[in-house]
């Protein structure tokens, strides 16, 4: 896989697509990405006479039925074993593009163009694909990289404030997981005023870090969940958000599970207390407060005890025992998962 950084997505997506490669070219985008994004790659999609399919926007298109009519649109439009998806659009776009592409006639090359600061540095990159199912997220997929991800910052231009920071929770994580100076410059941005050309190379040092972690263990036998650092705690919050009719974006959740995994560290490993006040510190600052009670915790627990990266029935977290030293499959007992809680509550 490789990956393509460029400010002129039109030129350079010719230089990575060389069309003589495929007998037919197809592109994937939802209502959202068909309308802001899709004008920028016009004179590309018209030179290459790609065909252009467009699914619904959001995470309820993220099922079996859109996917079986992607196949569908293919197989009729005459896809082939030596035809070519382009991916263009966030998360929900570049996951279930990638697993049609992986799956139609056992697999054809698809390319990602992300176009949330998400997706960039998250689900266009790393090889998981796949669909939501029987209400579980990303319950079917498949590992299965693209052959290449262009990332083009533009795009970050067309993105609200909170699209900019739930992205950004993800590059905060990558940072915790790598070392201080990468740490230290993340909480150095103004989200509510981006410095566009600062946060375009913050993205690629995102992407490297997470790259380097897949390369070494592409299919999360180990390393590689690490990357769920923040979210055991995330996805619960996530999941008591929904249930109470108040969606949270991805990242939201994620850099509130970040507080929680962090007073964890701190309990259980000795994460410096330093780092995790200054951590904390810009998470409440940019991300607000979740309001949860006690009343909730029981639910919490619920949901954190079935996340689906748990083995045997024991919840496992990945901790740090400081910023860059990543400790796989920890445990924690009730008590402190409650502390923790009681810290993101209060604090
Ligand atoms: N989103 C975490 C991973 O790709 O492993």
């Amino acid at each position: 896989m490789s990956i393509l950084y460029t400010n002129h997505i039109s030129d350079s997506i010719g230089g990575c697509v060389l069309k003589e490669r495929y007998d037919r070219i197809f592109l994937l985008d939802d209502t959202q990405t068909h309308k802001h994004c899709l004008p920028l790659l016009a004179d590309w999609v018209a030179a290459n006479d790609a065909e252009v399919l467009t699914m619904e926007a959001g995470d309820v298109a993220k099922n079996l039925d859109t996917l079986a009519r992607i196949w569908q649109q293919l197989t009729e439009k005459g896809a082939s074993r030596h035809s070519l998806l382009v991916n263009l659009g966030g998360g929900v776009v570049t996951d279930l593009g990638g697993f049609a592409a992986a799956t139609f006639k056992r697999g054809i090359e698809f390319i990602n163009i992300p176009t949330t600061l998400l997706s960039m540095v998250d689900a266009a990159v790393g090889g998981k694909t796949g669909i939501n199912f029987a209400g579980l997220k990303n319950e079917i997929g498949a590992f299965c990289p693209a052959a290449h991800v262009v990332i083009d910052t533009v795009f970050l231009r067309t993105l609200d404030n909170a699209n900019i920071c739930s992205g950004y929770a993800e590059m905060l994580k990558h940072a915790l997981l790598h070392n201080a100076e990468m740490w230290a410059d993340h909480l150095q941005q103004d989200l509510q005023h981006p410095d566009y050309e600062a946060l375009g190379r913050l993205v690629q040092q995102s992407i490297d870090v997470k790259e380097r972690i897949v390369s070494q263990d592409p299919h999360e036998k180990g390393l590689r969940k690490a990357l769920n650092l923040g979210h055991t705690f995330g996805h619960a919050f996530e999941s008591l958000a929904l249930s109470q009719g108040r969606p949270v974006l991805h990242g939201y959740a994620v850099a509130w599970g970040i507080v929680c995994e962090l007073y964890l560290s701190a309990v259980l490993l000795g994460f410096p207390t330093a780092h995790l006040h200054q951590t904390v510190r810009f998470i409440r600052e940019t991300y607000g407060h979740l309001s949860f009670t006690c009343k909730d915790y029981d639910r919490l627990l619920d949901y954190i005890r079935h996340d689906k990266k748990n083995v045997g029935g024991q919840v496992n977290f990945t901790l740090l025992a400081d910023i860059g030293q990543i400790r796989l499959d920890c445990h924690a007992s009730r008590e402190q998962i409650c502390e923790a809680l009681d810290f993101l509550r209060e604090g």
